[in-house]
């Protein structure tokens, strides 16, 4: 049976996943006998519109990329009412992330799961911030809250750790998991102070003309919490992870690192103690150039698990991006396709 999509939210990823679901058409019912029917969008930009059977998705696309708004297959219906009332089974819950409140997209959540529809969703607001309330939500109506995409894009972390690594203990992560800031510290090396460097982000769309988020380590905290949560059992609020950004990280930092075959990177971590309490962080720290980690450079994300059973697992790629994101949403998708099965 087709699987039927919403998607909320048709910005970058939203679009990103639509370009995917569309050019891999043939090959995902060939490889995986994966078909589908988006029918469902809604959008603050382009409109609501829904379609029981389908909705043409290459017009959908083509519209949002000419900054139109939708004309066929309008909905009255707001965006809650929509995921409510669609026939949607699962939906794409691509909003933007507030990792304050979680709002908009913890009710979008909450009410796709309650309505017996799955979520799949790149937003850490509800990862971060209601991850095991949602989480239970989903086991009550039988149905699945999967968040691949709200750590490190695409490149597999939370499914690497339920899949490949599934019987292996894990007591440490670590890694660099902003790639706005390890772009910003592997430009300071070239000479560049924080100011300049932080112009630079912004102006190739690294950085957002707000820059807090990704400098003062906020995002990276976010993705923090949601590892202990998700990969450790823990149950810490972003309140309980000690935040340090790199706005105080100098040029003479640099020179200083070095000088001592070093390199600073804004390192998140999550650690379980010896009394199995599992403790966050985020903090730059000067590692040694023979470290793994050492050599992620530019807007490339790394992350380091510690195990019982491998040892050190380290895993490298894109933390962000249009494709890189909406193949997130597409392992998410794939993998609840293939349990239901
Ligand atoms: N882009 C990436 O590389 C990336 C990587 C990892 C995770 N993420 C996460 O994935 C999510 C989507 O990111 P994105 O880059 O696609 O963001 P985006 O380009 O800003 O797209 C979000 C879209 O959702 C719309 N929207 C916001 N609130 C809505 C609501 N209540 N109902 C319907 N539509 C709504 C926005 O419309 P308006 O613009 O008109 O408000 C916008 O078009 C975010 O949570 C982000 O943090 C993104």
């Amino acid at each position: 049976m087709k699987n039927r999509i919403a998607i909320i939210g048709f910005g970058t990823v939203g679009q990103g996943l639509a370009e995917i679901l569309l050019s891999k058409k043939e090959f995902l019912q060939k490889k995986y006998n994966y078909t589908f029917e988006v029918v469902a969008i809604s959008d603050f930009a382009y409109g609501n519109v829904y379609n029981s059977k389908g909705l043409d998705l290459e017009d959908c696309i083509k519209v949002a990329k000419s900054k139109k708004k939708f004309s066929k297959d309008i909905t009255k219906w707001d965006t809650t009412s929509l995921i409510r009332k669609c026939n949607a089974d699962v939906v794409c819950e691509l909003t933007y992330t507030d990792l304050t409140t979680g709002g908009p997209a913890i009710n979008h959540c909450k009410v796709a799961l309650e309505t017996g529809k799955s979520v799949v969703t790149s937003n850490k607001g509800p990862a971060a911030l209601y991850y095991s309330k949602l989480k239970k939500i989903a086991d009550k109506n039988d149905v699945d809250f999967k968040i691949e995409g709200t750590v490190v894009a695409g490149t597999p972390i939370i499914n690497l750790t339920e899949g490949p690594l599934a019987g292996c203990e894990i007591s440490k992560i670590r890694g660099i998991l902003n790639g706005t800031t390890n772009y910003m510290l592997s430009e300071m090396e070239k000479g560049m102070d924080y100011n300049a460097v932080l112009k630079v982000a912004q102006d190739l769309g690294y950085a957002e003309a707000d820059p807090t988020g990704d400098v003062e380590g906020y995002d990276a905290r976010g993705k923090v919490v949601i590892l202990a949560n998700v990969v450790m059992g823990a149950k810490l609020e972003i309140k309980d992870v000690e935040c340090q950004g790199i706005t105080k990280i100098t040029s003479k930092d640099i020179e200083k690192a070095k000088k001592e075959n070093s390199r600073w990177k804004l390192i998140g971590s999550v650690e379980k103690t010896k009394d199995g309490n599992v403790i966050g962080s985020v903090a730059p720290e000067m590692i040694s150039l023979s470290h793994p980690l050492a050599g992620v450079m530019g807007a490339t994300n790394a992350l380091t698990f510690t195990t019982d059973l491998l040892g050190d697992v380290t895993i490298v790629g894109p933390g962000a991006g249009r494709q890189q994101t909406g193949f997130a949403i597409l392992t998410d998708l794939l993998s609840i396709n293939k349990k239901n099965k």
